[in-house]
């Protein structure tokens, strides 16, 4: 019989595409989400899912109870990096509280292995590449929060012998992401002002510099990362080790909007000044994931824009 999993934030970008590769693998999953920030359409129906808060202790442990799942993938999250510093409280709740209450009680009712998801904003502002030996250093309340959930993992796997691994991924963009979220992933911010006839606006000189990972370049490997013996235990990031500057980024964008056509100049972007507690370049090593995962970049930034434009035009014409 197929392993029973749970996918927590099953409606939101990332989750909904793991879910979709773990059905069509034949597991048997079953999925949550509060739709705070995923879409319903973006569950998959062959799964069993249950809207659920996860800052709700006792219908948490009511839930995990009823189901014992022995493998969690989790990804609920206020995935709202930008946002953090003027809504901690709502970071913290919705992060590492809310990954408390789904972890303590899945201790409590046979949890064998959990994959984290956490984020590059636990490396802060150290020199790029970020390796996943250098020290946590988070320099937002989302990076503390991610921090503290990898920590609480560490030490609660010492004590209670489940496993776990902690993969790190780095700006992932593609189809089902939330494209109106103005503090969510550069490209659907850039992507959605064009859709909308507007220019888009670049914070600093743009010289700042980012990589970009496709959606298919990360989930497949977030997948496997529970089925790998030598991942257990592990920090692994996920990423292009090609990073780009904003500028560069622009301009990819700008090319697979007007496909073939000249740029019209109302659409160049606007600059304005720095954001506050912007880190100025995140980009890491994918070595590790190399060797554990057999980690490839096979969608190059330029082809990725132009799939998630498709996407996200045919979504919003079927919208109207
Ligand atoms: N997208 C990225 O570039 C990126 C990069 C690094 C790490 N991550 C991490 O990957 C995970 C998935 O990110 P995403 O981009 O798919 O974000 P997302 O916002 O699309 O998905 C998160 C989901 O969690 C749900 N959720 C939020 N609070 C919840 C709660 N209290 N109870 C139940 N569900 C709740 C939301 O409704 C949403 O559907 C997150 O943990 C995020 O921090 C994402």
């Amino acid at each position: 019989m197929k392993k029973r999993i749970l996918v927590t934030g099953a409606a939101g970008f990332i989750g909904s595409h793991l879910v979709d590769l773990l059905v069509k693998d034949g597991y048997d999953v079953h999925s949550i989400d509060d739709l705070s920030g995923g879409f319903r359409e973006n569950l998959n129906l062959k799964t069993h899912f249950q809207k659920l808060d996860l800052r709700d202790l006792k219908k948490t442990t009511q839930y995990i109870k009823k189901i014992c799942p022995q493998l969690i993938y989790h990804l609920a999250a206020d995935a709202t990096e930008g946002r953090s510093q003027f809504t901690p409280i709502n970071c913290t709740e919705r992060n590492y509280n809310a990954y408390l209450n789904l972890l303590i009680p899945a201790i409590n009712n046979g949890l064998k292995k959990i994959i984290l998801t956490s984020s590059m904003s636990v490396y802060g502002s150290q020199r790029p590449p970020f390796v996943e030996t250098m020290p946590r250093q988070p320099e937002d309340i989302y990076g503390l929060a991610k921090t503290s959930m990898e920590k609480a993992t560490e030490i609660l796997s010492k004590v209670y012998k489940f496993k776990y691994v902690i993969i790190r991924p780095h700006n992932v963009y593609g189809p089902k992401q939330n494209m109106s979220d103005p503090y969510r992933n550069v490209i659907a911010i850039f992507i959605n002002r064009l859709l909308q006839n507007k220019y888009f606006y670049i914070y600093g000189d743009g010289k700042q510099k980012r990589a970009f990972t496709h959606i298919d370049d990360c989930v497949k490997y977030l997948k496997k990362a529970a089925f790998i013996d030598r991942a257990e235990g592990e920090i692994i990031n996920i990423g292009p080790t090609q990073e780009y500057s904003i500028n560069q980024l622009a301009d990819n964008v700008l090319r697979a909007f007007f496909l073939g056509k000249k740029i019209p100049d109302k659409y160049q972007p606007h600059y304005q000044p720095e954001r506050p507690l912007e880190i100025k370049n995140a980009w890491c090593s994918v070595e590790k994931a190399k060797i554990i995962l057999g980690y490839k970049t096979t969608v190059p930034l330029f082809e990725g824009v132009q799939k998630t434009i498709e996407w996200a035009r045919k979504k919003r014409s079927t919208k109207i």
